[in-house]
Order: C-alpha cells, then sequence, then structure tokens
C-alpha cells in the first residue's frame, strides 16, 4: 500500500480521537471558569460519534497509514464504557498502539486493569505540581495531587507504561514546581515531560511571556542534576527526551512554541462530534460526521475522502507562529485533546 503523504511529505501515522468535549477539571490554562461555567453548551449525547463509528473510522485510517491511536478528550473516562471502544480498536488489523491522556481522577487500579485487559497499552497522565496549593490552583476545582499520584501507581500497577507524566509549565503559575516534580518522579520509571504552555484555542488568554522555555526548564533541571540528550524513539517524536546522568531515569520536554516540531507531525485529531482536524490549530475541521451519517457513504468513498484531506494538507501553524494567528480563531483543546 503506497504511503499518503501531504504538501510536506509527511506521512499519516498517529490518529488522536477526542472521546468528549467533557472535563470534571477546569484547569485554567485549558478550560477557564469564566468560559466553561455552568451556562457552557457541552455536545448532546447524540452528536458524539458512537463506538461503531469511531471504530469504522479507525478501519479506515488503518489502511492510509495510521498505526497509533491516542484517546483524549476532555476527560475521556468520562465516556462510558471506554473499554468496550478499546476492545473494539484493539481489534482493527494494524493499529499497533493504543494510549489515552488522561487527568487520572477517575482511573483507580480496578480501571486500570479493565483498560489494560481490553487493550490499552500506555497512559499519560496530566500532573502539573506536587504541592496541593499549587495544583488545586491549577485545576481550580480543588483536586488534591494525592489524587492523581494514586491515578499514577494504579496506572503503573496494571502495566500501563511506561506511564507518561506530563506538566504544563506556566510562568509564576508553577514554574517553582519543576524540581519538586522532577525529584518526585527520579528512579521512578515514569517520565514526567515538561511541556511549554501554549496558544491553543482562543480562552486561555495566552500571552508569550506566560511560557517558560524549553531551554529555561533544562537549565534549571541541569543545575540540579546534569542530564544528557536520548535519541527519539522514533521519528516525529514530539519530547526531546533526556537522561540524568546519575540513573535517575529520563524526562522529555515538549518545546511546542520555541522549538516547532511541524517538519515531521504526522498526526491527525478527531473532536467528538466528528470533525477531522489536521493541525492542533486548526478552526473548523472536516465535517467526517456528515458522510458516515447523513450521506452513508461505503468505506472506499471515506478512505478516498480522507487520503485527498491529508493530500492537501499544509499546516505548520507552529512554525508560523506570531502575534497574528496566535488570535485567529482556533478550535480549543480541551474539544479536540492535546
Ligand atoms: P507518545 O510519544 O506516543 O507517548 O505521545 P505524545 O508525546 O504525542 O503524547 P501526548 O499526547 O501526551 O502529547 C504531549 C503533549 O504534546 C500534548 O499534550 C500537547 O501538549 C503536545 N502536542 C502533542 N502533539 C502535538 C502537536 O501535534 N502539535 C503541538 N503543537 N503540540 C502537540
Ligand atoms: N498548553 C500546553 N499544554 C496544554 N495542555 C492543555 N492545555 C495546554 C496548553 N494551553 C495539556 C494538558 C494535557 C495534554 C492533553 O495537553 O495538560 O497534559
Ligand atoms: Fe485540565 Fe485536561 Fe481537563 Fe483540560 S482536558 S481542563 S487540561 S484535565
Ligand atoms: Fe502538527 Fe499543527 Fe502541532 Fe505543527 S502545530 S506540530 S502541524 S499539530
Amino acid at each position: 500500500m503506497p504511503t499518503v503523504t501531504d504538501q510536506h511529505k509527511r506521512p499519516l501515522r498517529d490518529l488522536r480521537l477526542s472521546v468528549t468535549d467533557r472535563c470534571n477539571f477546569r484547569c485554567v490554562y485549558c478550560m477557564p471558569k469564566e468560559v466553561f461555567g455552568a451556562k457552557f453548551h457541552f455536545l448532546p449525547k447524540h452528536d458524539l460519534l458512537t463506538f461503531d463509528e469511531l471504530t469504522r473510522t479507525v478501519r479506515i485510517f488503518s489502511q492510509l497509514g495510521v498505526k497509533k491511536v491516542r484517546i483524549t478528550g476532555g476527560e475521556p473516562l468520562l465516556r462510558q464504557d471506554l473499554d468496550v471502544l478499546i476492545r473494539q480498536l484493539s481489534e482493527v488489523p494494524g493499529i499497533e498502539d493504543i494510549a489515552m491522556t488522561t487527568n487520572g481522577y477517575f482511573l483507580d487500579r480496578r480501571r486500570a486493569m479493565l483498560l489494560r485487559q481490553a487493550g490499552l497499552k500506555r497512559v499519560t497522565i496530566s500532573l502539573d505540581a506536587l504541592t496541593d496549593e499549587v495544583f488545586k490552583a491549577v485545576n481550580d476545582v480543588g483536586v488534591p495531587v494525592g489524587k492523581i499520584l494514586s491515578a499514577i501507581d494504579a496506572a503503573i500497577f496494571a502495566g500501563l507504561g511506561p506511564v507518561k507524566v506530563n506538566m504544563v509549565v506556566k510562568r509564576d503559575v508553577n514554574d517553582q514546581q519543576i524540581i519538586p516534580m522532577a525529584r518526585h518522579f527520579r528512579h521512578s520509571g515514569v517520565v514526567l515531560r515538561f511541556i511549554e504552555y501554549m496558544d491553543v484555542g482562543n480562552t486561555n488568554g495566552w500571552r508569550l511571556d506566560d511560557v517558560v522555555p524549553a531551554s529555561e526548564i533544562l537549565a534549571i533541571l541541569q543545575q540540579e542534576w546534569p542530564l544528557e540528550p536520548l535519541a527519539p524513539n522514533h521519528p516525529g517524536e514530539v519530547a526531546r527526551r533526556f537522561r540524568y546522568q546519575d540513573g535517575g531515569g529520563e524526562i522529555g520536554i515538549i518545546a511546542s512554541v520555541t522549538q516547532p516540531f511541524c517538519h515531521h507531525c504526522s498526526r491527525i485529531r478527531l473532536s467528538p462530534e466528528g470533525r477531522l482536524y489536521t493541525c492542533l490549530f486548526g478552526s473548523e475541521g472536516f465535517d467526517l460526521r456528515h458522510l458516515l451519517r447523513e450521506e452513508r457513504w461505503d468505506d472506499a468513498q471515506i478512505e478516498n475522502a480522507l487520503q485527498l484531506l491529508w493530500q492537501r494538507r499544509t499546516d505548520q501553524y507552529s512554525l508560523l507562529r506570531s502575534q497574528a494567528t496566535s488570535s485567529a480563531p482556533k478550535v480549543e483543546m480541551s474539544h479536540i485533546g492535546g
């Protein structure tokens, strides 16, 4: 099967499925309460793609070269019976890796085992601080750190690893937590990843001054523990990998603002209501659900449409980022996942 490539010769490898637009957290950099309050209209259930529609879509994408599926949200564990979906996806030929990004709130040992048995391979859990004071100020719904640390333990227990932890670093909010977080996860086998705060969506009030650049994060860490770079696990990996020279394990830095990685971006994203985004910073998306539900296209027609969508793709938002692009209309990250 010939590989489908876009206008910059990038293959399509990685599909990210957002299974719900809802989340029980209100992280200040993602779903600020002022916008996502009681009056906010989330999608009604009938607008969401069903498990069968999702599985069919994944099957067609696998024909076009997709090998990795990541389940995201919102908070994906809010979607009922997620293990059923994962089992369906794990039976799709050609899908080698199924991972999930979660805030961990609903992940206990029982749920983690259920997901693992259904075919989930890895989880990434978001945690932005190690003290309750800072973490609660970020999640904005009063969730304590201990709750998420037990989710991380549950994921390790279930073998959903190597478990990764995502920490979005925002200046004067949690940058003081870089060292405590690193110290906590050294020697644990957990891969802690520091993420530069991004201008996704239009609601988080992003300013360049709030970004702590990767170079600064690295310098802070190096003062405490010398690090050395590691080769990427696969071409196009978003995190730059490093290892502690004293054997304390591995960390990652995701520098989407100061060191964009669009050159190798092989990701496509599907929103909960079935719109496809060829870039995290897209605005409208492509209405796949209409073709699935109303037009009732067959697999070959859908495959053809998806192939054309990818072949036309020119996206490289992070390489072209400027004040003007930053204020352009964009889909929210809580809607299509990270
Ligand atoms: P693996 O390498 O498979 O473990 O996954 P990953 O590193 O893609 O995992 P994850 O979903 O946790 O991505 C980490 C973070 O990187 C996301 O939450 C985003 O903040 C950022 N990110 C991932 N993909 C993109 C992308 O295509 N563009 C940009 N700008 N940021 C991205
Ligand atoms: N910038 C960088 N990362 C973000 N995430 C959510 N919003 C942002 C942002 N504005 C992260 C979450 C989670 C992943 C899905 O994306 O913390 O780890
Ligand atoms: Fe926070 Fe993730 Fe929920 Fe956004 S989707 S509010 S980053 S937990
Ligand atoms: Fe891919 Fe868009 Fe992110 Fe660049 S900004 S890496 S094109 S999703």
